[in-house]
């Protein structure tokens, strides 16, 4: 089953939104097949956000992602990059529409929130850089009959 990286960012954590945003990839259907607290470190930082290396808010970027903890996840499901990216939604909070994680819960493009990886490529290289295989738990959820045909 594809897997994607998602990230609730420190002004998440901050804000005390980590609850209400597992709640919203549980009540999906989604599965967390790994999840873990950390203060990033500079240097994994600076690798998970290397494409946008030389960008005006680039360090502001890196500044910020490790100002404080965050919740890295791995989240599991048919078409779960894609549905993740839609769920967090715009980049721009002021962009996103209503319903979606930053559309909900955010206002500014710095603090929009949560991360969620941008294709298959990004997805596996975000996942193997902040979880070990030994990390990540591959279990049945006793409803996947009831989510996928
Ligand atoms: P993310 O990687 O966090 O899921 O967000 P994204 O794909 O929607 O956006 P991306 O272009 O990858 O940018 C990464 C993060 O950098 C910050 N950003 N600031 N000031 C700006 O113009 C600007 N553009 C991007 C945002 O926090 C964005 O999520
Ligand atoms: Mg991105």
């Amino acid at each position: 089953m594809e897997r994607t990286f998602v990230m609730v960012k420190p002004d998440g954590v901050q804000r005390g939104l980590i609850g209400k945003i597992l709640q919203r990839i549980e009540e999906k259907g989604f599965k967390i097949a790994a999840m873990k607290m950390t203060l990033m470190p500079v240097e994994k930082a600076k690798e998970h956000y290397a494409e946008h290396v030389g960008k005006k808010f680039y360090q502001d970027l890196v500044d910020f992602i490790t100002s404080g903890p965050s919740v890295s996840l791995v989240v599991e499901g048919r078409g779960a990059i894609s549905a993740m990216r839609k769920l967090n939604g715009a980049t721009n909070p002021a962009d996103a529409a209503p319903g979606t994680l930053r559309g909900d819960f955010g206002i500014e493009t710095g603090r929009n929130v949560v991360h969620g990886s941008d294709s298959a490529a990004s997805a596996a290289r975000e996942i193997a850089l902040h979880f070990s295989d030994a990390e990540i738990a591959s279990y049945k959820r006793i409803d996947e009959a009831w989510l996928y045909e």
